[in-house]
């Protein structure tokens, strides 16, 4: 027998003067005939919250926006939103709980590709679209032709930097990667790859685990060889104790990395031990396009801090979905996968966006460095 109270909570969110409550929005009602539930998957807690935290408040900026402007195929938008934790493991299963449970029609996230790498197959599997706001990682798209991303991938990004270190005259660059991160791993490779082949030397290839705090000895190893710089791979938590830690070694070299350093935690954990090392991105808020620092103000006024990468990129993933969406005149699986594989020329906040065949998208870069505690544009790379 179904209770009086839950009784008059499915009946609330399944009435369309309701949708906003936040009862209806962590699912658990299915889906509505009055509107499209997306589902997004998202590490808001633990050791890479800032990711999740930001693709979350671009993925619903935009979402707000398109209701604002009235909805698609006359139904309202209506985000499932799924903390993962940063977790291996949990990704996957909240992505089916958002399948099976809530019936989304597409699924947004993850950011990291390894917590992508676990939802990949289960939206292939079940026929539901996927897009990647930000897993740079080659094999994300890989599992299959539903899965895609709105982001350039790390053969580009590796090469980057690779370039970047080569035209700053430095011929030594040791290396130091997360091994429990498929993205680090892969990064750091493809950097290797360009550096050694274009008359670089790789003095020394380090590594340690997510969550690890102590990095001296892998430092120690690293200051032996006196290198120009350090690619660190990682992501921006364990950057920031490597940054602090090689400073109090004596280690003078700049640190470089990718993408995945892309957070405030980065400068408030490094501090000073951070100033004058580079790392490739997405975006850059210096950016003076009209379009990016509307972006920049309205995301300001909403969230009380800068956009970061993820942020546009969670934007720019709800609102190429939303095309689709549009173009297909549907939310069933196939023709919306296919309207999905036809974005042409989709002019997003991190740029113009066309998926290739291979579903991912071939995008510029931007080097970023970090001077008086904040991240500097210094120059846009092209593909
Ligand atoms: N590219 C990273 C990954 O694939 C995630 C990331 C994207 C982190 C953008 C920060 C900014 O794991």
């Amino acid at each position: 027998m179904i209770s009086k109270r839950s009784f008059l909570l499915v009946a609330a969110c399944t009435s369309p003067f309701v949708l906003g409550l936040t009862a209806c929005k962590k699912g658990g009602s299915g889906a509505d005939a009055n509107e499209i539930v997306i589902g997004e998957v998202a590490a808001l807690t633990g050791g890479t919250a800032t990711f999740g935290t930001s693709s979350n408040a671009g993925t619903r900026m935009a979402i707000d926006e398109i209701n604002a402007a009235g909805g698609l195929l006359g139904k309202k938008l209506r985000l499932v939103t799924e903390d993962d934790q940063s977790k291996a493991g949990e990704a996957g299963a909240v992505a089916k709980k958002l399948i099976s449970r809530d019936k989304v029609v597409a699924l947004l996230g993850e950011v990291a590709s390894g917590r992508s790498l676990e939802m990949a197959p289960i939206a292939q599997k079940a026929g539901v679209p996927m897009i990647s706001p930000a897993s740079t990682n080659p094999k994300v798209t890989e599992a299959g032709d539903h899965v895609f991303r709105v982001c350039f991938i790390d053969p580009f990004q590796g090469t980057v930097m690779g370039k970047f270190a080569i035209s700053r005259g430095w011929k030594k660059v040791a290396i130091l990667t997360d091994a429990k991160q498929d993205y680090s791993v892969g990064l750091s490779q493809f950097f290797k790859e360009y550096f050694a082949a274009n008359g670089g030397t790789i003095t020394s290839e380090q590594s340690y685990s997510s969550g690890d705090k102590d990095f001296k000895a892998q430092l120690t190893k690293i200051k032996a060889d006196t290198p120009d710089a350090i690619f660190a791979s990682g992501y921006y938590n364990e950057t920031g104790l490597i940054a602090t830690q090689a400073r109090e070694l004596g280690i003078a070299a700049p640190l470089l990395g990718g993408d995945g350093w892309d957070s405030p935690s980065l400068v408030e954990v490094a501090g000073p031990a951070i100033e004058g090392s580079f790392f490739s991105n997405h975006f850059s808020t210096e950016d003076q396009s009209p379009r990016i620092q509307e972006f920049v103000k309205k995301y300001q006024a909403l969230n009380g801090r800068l956009p970061d990468a993820m942020a546009a990129l969670g934007y720019d993933s709800a609102m190429i979905l939303a095309d689709a969406i549009k173009r297909a005149g549907t939310t069933e699986g196939g023709p919306l996968r296919d309207a999905i594989a036809a974005t042409r020329d989709f002019d997003g906040i991190t740029g113009r966006i066309t998926l290739d065949p291979n579903r991912n998208a071939n995008k510029p870069a931007v080097i970023l460095t970090i001077a008086d505690g904040k991240f500097r544009y210094v120059e846009t790379i092209q593909p």
